[in-house]
């Protein structure tokens, strides 16, 4: 097979069309996969719909892949043909090729994880982005370092270690890998309260391993602030986290969250972290006193360890009862099920992963 197809989203809200191109090569560090499936992300959405983080029209989206290792480059020895793995696939790593929305992704081999067995190419194809994007937000954000992980962690954000933490969008699928990141991390007696809507609490309590949930709407109101903060009844004080980690971005819209953090008598204490998995477009305004630290998934991979045993540690993970966090739906079979998944991603989705079978 000389050419291969290739889906352009080829202006601002579409349409996105087939086109057939010559058929990608990979280079000497990447592994060239076959997707069988494909993960709608809420970055392709905004891209398609917004123009985020898009340079020119047309364009090929997609971030996130499931499938079959077609070749590899001359420097990679972890993967062969024929391997089952998943990955996160963006352009913004090396170019189009590297997109998600193509027949054939150039992939840099340490954004790449050997599928474990027990999941289907289509909940494969649900985990990189938010699960690397979790790790991010832990090891990057929060600064600490999560066991079975070489220490990849960057010691100009270490901090304390916190004892109450706020998740915001426990119910997202990033929220989801938080929490239980978090749990393993910090162990059973760490305070971790998420929000989101009602219906998921039992789900993020019992399943996932937060010690409470909030209703996501109460917690927007400034009113109920103080509520809020009371609900840290782990921390030292029961007024305030030790640290935050917010996964939807809500602080855009509701800056009175920065007043979830505990504020220390102690005028040395190093200032409390609020860590956001970046949403865009712009970073949020902390106040003073607050140490923002804005998060990618992207970034893990960039650090010194290259994002080394994290794709690895999820298999094991696995094994021992961590769960993929939201439901994973099937919105169609084929490149042209791309775009009305897109669509429906972009109008909202409740502890749901969107993906496509290709
Ligand atoms: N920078 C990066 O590297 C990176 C990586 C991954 C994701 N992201 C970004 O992170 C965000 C989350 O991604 P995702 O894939 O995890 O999203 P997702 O699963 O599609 O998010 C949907 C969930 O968000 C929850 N939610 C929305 N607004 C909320 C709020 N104000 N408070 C509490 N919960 C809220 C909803 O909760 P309920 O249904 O319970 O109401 C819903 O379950 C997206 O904006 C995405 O673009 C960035």
């Amino acid at each position: 097979m000389t050419t291969m197809h290739r889906l352009n989203a080829t202006q601002q809200g579409g349409p996105m069309a087939l086109t057939t191109v010559p058929k990608s090569l990979p280079d000497t560090d990447e592994v060239l996969i076959r997707p069988k499936a494909v993960g709608l992300n809420p970055v392709d959405a905004k891209s398609l719909y917004y123009g985020a983080v898009v340079p020119s029209w047309p364009i090929v989206l997609g971030i996130e892949v499931a499938g079959i290792v077609d070749s590899v480059g001359d420097n990679v020895t972890a993967f062969k043909p024929g391997d089952e793995v998943f990955a996160l696939s963006t352009r913004i790593i090396n170019g189009e090729r590297g997109s998600a929305f193509q027949e054939f992704v150039a992939v840099p081999q340490q954004f790449v994880g050997r599928k474990p067995v027990s999941l289907m190419f289509e909940e494969g194809a649900s985990v990189a982005v938010a699960y690397a994007a979790a790790v991010s937000a832990i090891v990057n954000g929060l600064g600490l370092s999560i066991p079975g992980l070489p220490n990849p962690t960057n010691p100009s954000t270490s901090a304390p270690t916190p004892t109450s933490i706020l998740v915001i969008g426990g119910s997202s699928a990033c929220g989801g890998h938080v929490i239980q990141l978090l749990r393993q991390t910090l162990g059973p007696s760490a305070h971790i309260v998420t929000t989101s809507s009602p219906q998921h609490h039992a789900y993020l309590t019992t399943t996932l391993g937060a010690t409470a949930a909030l209703d996501r709407a109460s917690a927007q109101l400034p009113e109920n602030l103080d509520e809020l903060r009371k609900a840290a009844s782990g921390s030292a004080d029961g007024t305030g986290f030790d640290a935050v980690v917010d996964c939807v971005g809500a602080s855009l819209e509701q800056p009175h969250l920065f007043g979830a953090l505990r504020v220390s008598d102690d005028d040395n204490a190093p200032p409390k972290v609020y860590a956001q998995i970046f949403t865009g477009p712009t970073d949020l305004a902390a106040p003073e006193g607050v140490a923002y630290r804005r998060v990618m998934a992207t970034q893990l991979f960039n650090g010194p360890e290259k994002g080394a045993g994290v794709f690895e540690l999820f298999g094991k993970l696995l094994e021992d009862g961590y769960k993929l966090p939201v439901e994973v739906e099937v919105v169609g079979s084929g490149w042209d099920a791309v775009e009305g998944g897109l669509l429906r991603l972009s109008k909202g989705v409740s502890r749901t992963k969107l993906v496509v079978s290709v």
